[in-house]
This record gives C-alpha cells, sequence and structure tokens, in this order.
C-alpha cells in the first residue's frame, strides 16, 4: 500500500502507526494530531527507530491533512478516552464533533480511502464517519469486536492452559456493556466451547469479556486500553492491505442484515482490498438474536441522540 494515515497520535493512534511502520503495510504513514508537536514528535521517533527495527516505512507526524492526500486507508483514532466511572457513551458528544471534523478533513484529501473507526462509542462513531464522509457502506468500518474477541480468547486460553492461537471466539452487536460474546461459535481447535468447559465458566468469561475495557481503565486510572486495541486494529488494516478475505467481527451499517436495519452492528465480515466485502450470516438461536436485537437497539438509541 502507498499510504496509511492514522488520525489521534494518542495511545491507540501512536501505536498503531508504530505497528503499521514495523510491519511495512504502507510505504508510508501519516500520525495527524491537534495537539502541535505531538504528531511531529512521536512520528519522528518512530522514524528513527527504523534502522534498528529493520523496517523501510517512512513515518511523518503533522497537524495538517495536507500530507495524507492519497491515502488508502483512513484510520480515526482522535478522540478522548474513558477515565474511571465514564461508560463509552459518555464520550459520544464530545467524540462526535471530534470524529465529525477528522472524517471531513480525511476524506476531502482521500476521497478513495477506506475508513477504519477506532474512536468511542465506536458503534456510535463509525455512523458518524459513516455519514459524514459520504462513502459507501463497504468504505467504512469499525474496530471493535477483532478486540472483544480477543479479550475472549485470552480469557479462555487462560482458563484451559492453552495456547491463545489454538482459540477462536466471536463476539458480536455493539462494542458496549451489550456485546453479545456467541461462546456455540468460540472453539479450540475446532471443540465447540460448550463442549470444554461448564456454563458457570463460560458465563463468567462472557462477563470478563463485556467487562475488558473497563478492567484496564480501572488499572490505567488516566486513559483506556491500547495494545491490544491497536493490534486488533491493524488486524483489520492487515486484511485490506494484502487483501487477505479475512473473516472477522467488525461493525457495519446494516441494511437488514441479522434483522437489523440502519444501524451499525458488529457482525462477521469479509474483511480486503476493498473494504467490506461481504456480510457473514449465521442463523442465531433466539436468545443470541434477542441479545443482539439488544444490542442494536442501544446502538440505535445513542445514533438517535446525535441529530446528524
Ligand atoms: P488518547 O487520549 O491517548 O488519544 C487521543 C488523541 O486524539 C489525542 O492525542 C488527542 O490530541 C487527539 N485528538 C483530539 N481531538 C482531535 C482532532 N480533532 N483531530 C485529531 N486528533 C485529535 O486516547 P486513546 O487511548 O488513543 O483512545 C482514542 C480513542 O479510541 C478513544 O475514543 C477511545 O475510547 C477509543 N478506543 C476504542 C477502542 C475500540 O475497541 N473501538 C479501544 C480503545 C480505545
Ligand atoms: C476498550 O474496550 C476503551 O473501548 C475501549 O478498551
Amino acid at each position: 500500500m502507498k499510504k496509511i494515515t492514522v488520525v489521534g497520535a494518542g495511545n491507540v493512534g501512536a501505536t498503531v502507526a508504530q505497528r503499521i511502520a514495523e510491519k511495512e503495510f504502507a510505504n508510508e504513514v501519516v500520525l495527524v494530531d491537534v495537539v502541535d508537536g505531538i504528531p511531529q514528535g512521536k512520528g519522528l521517533d518512530m522514524f528513527e527507530s527504523a534502522p534498528v527495527e529493520g523496517f523501510d516505512s517512512k513515518v511523518l507526524g503533522t497537524t495538517n491533512y495536507d500530507a495524507t492526500a492519497g491515502s488508502d486507508i483512513v484510520v480515526i483514532t482522535a478522540g478522548i478516552a474513558r477515565k474511571p466511572g465514564m461508560s463509552r457513551d459518555d464520550l459520544q458528544k464530545t467524540n462526535a464533533d471530534i470524529v465529525k471534523s477528522c472524517t471531513e478533513q480525511a476524506v476531502a484529501k482521500s476521497p478513495n480511502a477506506i475508513i477504519v473507526v477506532v474512536s468511542n462509542p465506536l458503534d456510535v462513531m463509525t455512523y458518524v464517519a459513516y455519514k459524514v464522509s459520504g462513502f459507501e457502506r463497504h468504505r467504512v468500518i469499525g474496530m471493535a469486536g477483532v478486540l472483544d474477541s480477543a479479550r475472549f480468547r485470552s480469557f479462555i486460553a487462560l482458563e484451559l492452559n492453552v495456547s491463545v492461537e489454538d482459540v477462536s471466539a466471536f463476539v458480536l452487536g455493539g462494542h458496549g456493556d451489550s456485546m453479545v460474546p456467541l461462546p456455540r461459535y468460540s472453539t479450540v481447535a475446532g471443540i465447540p466451547l460448550p463442549d470444554l468447559m461448564n456454563k458457570e465458566t463460560i458465563d463468567r468469561l462472557v462477563k470478563r469479556t463485556r467487562d475488558g475495557g473497563i478492567e484496564i481503565v480501572n488499572y490505567l486510572k488516566t486513559g483506556s486500553a491500547y495494545y491490544a486495541p491497536s493490534s486488533s486494529a491493524v488486524q483489520m488494516i492487515e486484511a485490506i492491505a494484502k487483501d487477505k478475505k479475512r473473516i472477522l467481527p467488525c461493525a457495519t451499517w446494516l441494511t437488514g442484515e441479522y434483522g437489523q436495519k440502519d444501524v451499525v452492528a458488529g457482525v462477521p465480515i469479509k474483511l480486503g482490498r476493498k473494504g467490506m466485502e461481504q456480510i457473514i450470516q449465521i442463523k442465531l438461536m433466539p436468545d443470541e438474536q434477542a441479545a443482539l436485537d439488544k444490542s442494536a437497539a442501544d446502538v440505535k438509541a445513542n445514533i438517535a441522540k446525535l441529530g446528524i
């Protein structure tokens, strides 16, 4: 890929930029922020690690969108992060204004880009970027399901004392307190989770997954998680950059799939060079469908508050 822009040079954005550069997913990585000096300093520092780490991606930090022109992917991580006691939804108003402004400026310079949204509340911010960009829905995708699934996978691997590599998991719905982990579709070397642990244990791991974001916030106190979130965003970026056609749970605008319409929610999609290339539809059990309905309804109610 020629160029990937990361908007927001905070914890998540800077770590995303670092991972993309180290993995050489683009010739150029542009890091943008509003705070003058931060993106320039972090970008230059990252670039100076290139000879030691052995990568040839150029990293440039800036407060000006001119350098982002012609980006293939724009990752939006700008916004404020959660503090203890704050829900993701508390962030909504401030971050909607920020994501709107970043999207407008980014798409003016990169009209053919694919946008990957990370800012919270994720599903609502993905909606903001979708609406404001005017892009087709396959070019605006939100990151949350990969992170929530990664947390579920980590907890399953810890519980069973097995390699994380052998664990796959699916978490659907909104990235909020009503996210929908699907134990039936979560497996260890192909063996469904309910065959490996009892319901009580599954429920405990599901709860820890749901509370995964706040668990880190409570430790850090001054910010939220960024190592696993940046890895998760970068997995999506890799799928797009290399046209891998990975099947990953991502947030996308739904037009009737899974019984949901006019809302963004996390569902399994095929992710490739064109962005969201297909929504994979699986038949849910009535309780799973009800949980997804509730999660989507929560997102819809928050979208309604925006007035966009
Ligand atoms: P952070 O506070 O470290 O960084 C945010 C950066 O955005 C700051 O550098 C700030 O100056 C910048 N910013 C603010 N307004 C801007 C604007 N108009 N244009 C450009 N940059 C602007 O926060 P962190 O930890 O990097 O988190 C970023 C966002 O990602 C938060 O909203 C957080 O809740 C969300 N997040 C979402 C996850 C997900 O699963 N979707 C996981 C982790 C974080
Ligand atoms: C997380 O889940 C804050 O949404 C972010 O860590």
